[in-house]
């Protein structure tokens, strides 16, 4: 239980307040490489700042990123260097606060649509086309300065960096290189971030929410193995939650490797999901996948596909409850925009959510010192393919399966990626069903 002072303190990430400061440490996922090749402006909206993301090039077209790439090969196209690759300003123009997620890109920026004034990716104004013809030799153009932030691909995402100066490193993490079939899946989640988070270092919902519940949605009245033991092992990047259950022992992986909940706001089990505050009553979920290629030629893929996953059922107006991460968003949302935590009552299944709290406070009297805080990385010579643990790792990236593995994480998987993946699948000497 926290008072509503400490439930504040915690789960605010606006401007100025202190966990918008401390989350401001990090990069977010915020959009898709695919997204920006097809259209190369897009309106964002992260920790309740209103921004625009657009790709520098004319028509967006001059930054060679490409989805299949782990680092899409953008360069480090944020504030400050104007080079080739993202840019990320302000949403609203300096003249006249437009919103520039209805600009254009042209000529190595974002062109506003109201009056035509020109940024580049450091928020520079480059031209002022009345302005120039009325006063050509004035420089107001060179008075003006956009807001700007920092922006870069890595797996097929791409990742935005809104804290202060020096920016740490983009993880990059080795599962983003593995051979496999990837996606990237957004869904958006109305509530606030940091009880998604809790989610990650709560290892007795899998036996509820998803398997019993998943029994009775297919009218089996049994009980799926309970758990019997819990443990949790903080390392430099997450903390590890093992458990053991009742058709399990601690010879088993789940006790052995565990799962990662990943700083600051991530679950890894071998797939991502970030949970990226939009502001304080949103969330973006980010989930990245990778299923098995069959066979052992290599294997890239051009692009990295992207799709939204609908959480509503239309026609019920509940939300969507038939695929894992979906049963999730009922949980996470169900606690209300904002969790009330001051009418909880935590117990033993509740170590982990009571050590990922202390582990944030802590880390506000760090930041608020001028320290980084936990999972911040700084040394670019540590940051090549970082492993995280991951459990089934050493018998090779997957279970052999016969046929391509459904999706069972999130619901609306278009048609064309499943047909894709199977395409892909068969491409490489693999059987269909019904083959
Ligand atoms: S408001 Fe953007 S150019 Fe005038
Ligand atoms: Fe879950």
């Amino acid at each position: 239980m926290l008072t509503r002072e400490q439930n504040d303190l915690l789960h605010k990430v606006g401007p100025g307040s202190p966990m918008g400061e401390l989350m401001r440490r990090y990069w977010h996922p915020v959009a898709a490489v695919g997204e920006l090749d097809d259209e190369p402006v897009k309106a964002v909206r992260l920790m309740g700042e209103d921004l625009v993301l657009f790709k520098v090039g004319p028509n967006g077209a001059n930054g060679d990123s490409i989805g299949g790439g782990v680092d899409g090969s953008s360069k480090d196209g944020g504030a400050n260097g104007g080079v080739d690759g993202y840019g990320l300003l302000e949403r609203h123009c300096p003249h006249r606060r437009a919103d520039l997620s209805y600009g254009w890109t042209e000529e190595g920026g974002l062109r506003c649509s109201y009056h035509g004034w020109l940024f580049d990716a450091a928020g520079r104004c480059i031209a002022q086309p009345f302005e120039q013809t009325a006063h050509p030799d004035a420089a107001f153009k060179d008075k003006v300065q956009a807001r700007a932030y920092r922006a870069q691909a890595k797996a097929g995402l791409i990742w935005a960096y809104i804290g202060p100066d020096p920016s740490p490193e983009l993880w990059d993490w080795d599962r983003y290189y593995d051979r496999g079939y990837k996606q990237v899946v957004f869904s958006d989640v109305p509530c606030n971030w940091l009880q998604c988070q809790e989610n990650s270092i709560d290892p007795v919902h899998f036996e509820w929410l998803h398997s019993n519940w998943s029994l009775r949605r297919k009218g089996d009245a049994g009980y799926s193995p309970t758990h019997t033991r819990l443990g949790f092992d903080e390392f430099e990047f997450g903390i590890r939650y093992l458990r053991v259950r009742s058709d399990t022992d601690e010879e088993n992986e789940l006790w052995t490797v565990g799962r990662v909940c990943l700083w600051p706001n991530a679950l890894y089990t071998g797939h991502f999901e970030w949970r990226v505050p939009v502001d304080d009553e949103n969330t973006l979920s980010v989930g990245w996948f990778i299923d098995p290629i069959p066979g052992d030629e290599p294997f890239e893929q051009e692009r990295i596909p992207h799709w939204r996953s609908p959480a509503l059922d239309e026609r019920t107006g509940r939300w969507i409850t038939s695929h894992i991460m979906n049963q999730d968003f009922t949980a996470w949302t169900g606690q209300g925009a904002v969790s009330d935590r001051w009418n909880e009552h935590l117990g033993e299944s509740d170590r982990g959510v009571i050590l990922l709290r202390k582990r944030l406070t802590e880390d506000l009297a760090i930041v608020e010192d001028g320290g980084d805080p936990k999972g911040v990385l700084r040394d670019a010579a540590r940051n090549v393919k970082t492993p995280l643990p991951r459990i089934r790792a050493e018998i090779g990236q997957f279970a052999p399966t016969a046929h391509p593995p459904r999706f069972p994480f999130l619901a609306g998987q278009p048609p064309e990626v499943a047909a894709e993946y199977h395409g892909l699948w068969k491409a490489h000497g693999g059987a269909l069903p019904g083959d």
